[in-house]
């Protein structure tokens, strides 16, 4: 595992094969670094000059590369762009170290000498070298770039307990992305229902969380006829994973639920081809939850958390469900099956009814859920929807704090009035006509939702995948999405007690 240390520099001497500095554009059009003097004073008088004969610009994630030909100890310089950065924005901080980081193939130690004044510019510092430091091998027979397995951050608060402990959440935070990027990016094929059950074991219990998996027999027994609905279709039959972590000193109770359909081929509804590329990604929402839980009792926050991964594979079969079919659900509502590929929301069904028995605090689902958030919201940003309107407000501004773009969406009330006027069940599951299939979908998942509860909904069908190219600290591929709101969430909630 990569170590992080903090250092007071100076960066010049850090016994690093490369050191990252910052750069930044000056009124005249050059082109200075932001940070580490030290290391701009070792080229000479006109190492603006040479920054700008090599391009640079200074514009954010923008990196130039430069030997430092035994000027320094660190062989190569990495400069970033850092342009207009407010001290106060550390989501560009995060983004610089990234982006610097993703460009560091071939080195295995490195210095990060970027703004760093502040506990939380070095947790963003720490934070962006983590989570751009990341790749998926486990298919690659040769060509791996060695993974770095030293970080230094240079920062006066070296010695200060808080900046470590920062560091070390970095850490923690950054290993369950990475592991929830892992699970995202396995091919479906080899991370069906059962393995990723016995990966949520293993993690469950490395980190000291308690878990329980119900496999087809019981979930048949307990009446979970969403996830028997949805899983039927498949070879591999669904489970459902639950995970308990409950320090004594905990006063609040978090319930995270989690989407974990391993793959969408969208059922009997079946997508086309170019549409089913990606879904193997449709089980981002539960692994996000099993990888939230077991960093939150790995920071050994003062708080409870039950999470539920809902996992089936969705697939057409002689099995399958059909379009016009009625499931019946954990707590016994009835639900008419329109359409198969809308089948996300009758697993969350279960876990919803099923982490509302215990009367949580809070109630959070996370899912990869509609087409329909995407087209409103981009792919980088995660819609929220909630039935409690204090809720809905407070976690963009949590996800924001933990560098996660969310945005607040509506479920209007046509939306529950189409969710009740199946002819023949309790519940419609798809809204045949009309636009708004997010907060049709929210609409429908309240209805599972405990007497009470407060909840709120995650889809995060945009930001779970990046199908583009890389950007600061996000790589191609799984993203781990929502996996620091979770934690920062229950950091807060625990804090506020
Ligand atoms: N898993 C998909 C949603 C999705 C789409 C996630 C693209 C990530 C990227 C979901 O199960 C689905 O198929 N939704 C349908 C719902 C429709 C049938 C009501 C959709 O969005 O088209
Ligand atoms: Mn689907
Ligand atoms: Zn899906």
């Amino acid at each position: 595992m990569t170590s992080i240390n903090l250092r007071k520099g100076p960066a010049s001497k850090s016994g690093t094969d490369a050191v990252v500095i910052g750069i930044v554009k000056q009124e005249d059009g050059t082109v200075v670094p932001y940070s580490a003097d030290d290391v701009s004073a070792a080229f000479g008088r006109n190492f603006a000059g040479i920054l700008t004969s090599m391009g640079a610009t200074g514009k954010p994630g923008e990196i130039v590369k430069l030997p430092s030909a035994g000027k320094l100890k660190p062989s190569l310089v990495v400069a970033v762009g850092l342009d207009n950065v407010d001290p106060a924005d550390h989501e560009s901080i995060r983004r610089a170290a990234g982006a610097a980081s993703r460009a560091l193939a071939g080195c295995t130690s490195v210095t990060y000498a970027l703004p760093a004044d502040t506990v939380e510019q070095v947790r963003a510092v720490a934070d962006g070298a983590m989570l751009g430091n990341y790749e998926f091998t486990r298919y690659k027979t040769a060509d791996q770039r060695p993974p770095v397995d030293e970080v230094v951050i240079i920062t006066a608060l070296a010695r200060d307990k808080a900046a470590q402990s920062a560091t070390k959440t970095a850490q923690v935070v950054a290993r369950a992305v990475n592991l929830t990027r892992d699970w995202i990016n396995t091919p479906a094929g080899d991370f069906v229902p059962a393995v990723f059950a016995d990966a949520a074991v293993a993690a469950a219990k490395a980190a000291k969380v308690g878990v329980r998996v119900l496999d087809e027999a019981a979930l048949q027994r307990d009446g979970l006829g969403g996830l028997i609905g949805v899983g039927q279709g498949s070879a591999n039959p669904p489970r459902l994973v639950k995970l308990t972590y409950r320090p004594r000193r905990a006063k609040t109770h978090l319930a995270f639920v989690g989407k974990g359909i391993t793959f969408d081929s969208g059922g009997l509804s079946l997508k086309r081809g170019d549409g089913m590329m990606t879904m193997k990604c449709d089980m981002s929402g539960a692994a996000a939850v099993v990888a939230a839980v077991t960093a939150i009792a790995d920071l050994n926050l003062p708080i409870r958390v039950t999470g539920y991964a809902c996992l089936a594979e969705n697939m057409p079969s002689g099995n399958a469900t059909r379009p016009g079919d009625v499931l019946t659900m954990a707590g016994g509502k009835t639900v008419e099956v329109l359409n198969t590929d809308a089948e996300g929301r009758l697993v969350l069904a279960d876990g919803l009814v099923k982490a509302s028995e215990e009367q949580p605090d809070l109630l959070i689902d996370v899912a990869t859920l509609t087409g329909a958030c995407i087209v409103a919201l981009g792919a980088r940003v995660a819609g929220v929807m909630s039935n409690d309107d204090a809720l809905l407000h407070e976690i963009p501004r949590i996800a924001e704090r933990a560098g996660e773009p969310m945005w607040p969406l509506p479920i209007p009330e046509e939306m529950a009035d189409k969710v009740r006027a199946s002819k023949i069940a309790d519940l419609s599951q798809h809204n045949t006509e009309g636009a708004g299939g997010a907060l049709f979908a929210a609409a429908f998942l309240r209805e599972f939702v405990g007497e009470g509860i407060s909840w709120a909904h995650l889809d995060i069908a945009g930001p779970a995948f990046n199908d583009a190219e890389p950007f600061g600290y996000t790589p191609k591929g799984g993203t781990g999405a929502s996996v620091r709101t979770l934690v920062q969430l229950a950091t807060e909630k625990a804090e506020s007690r």
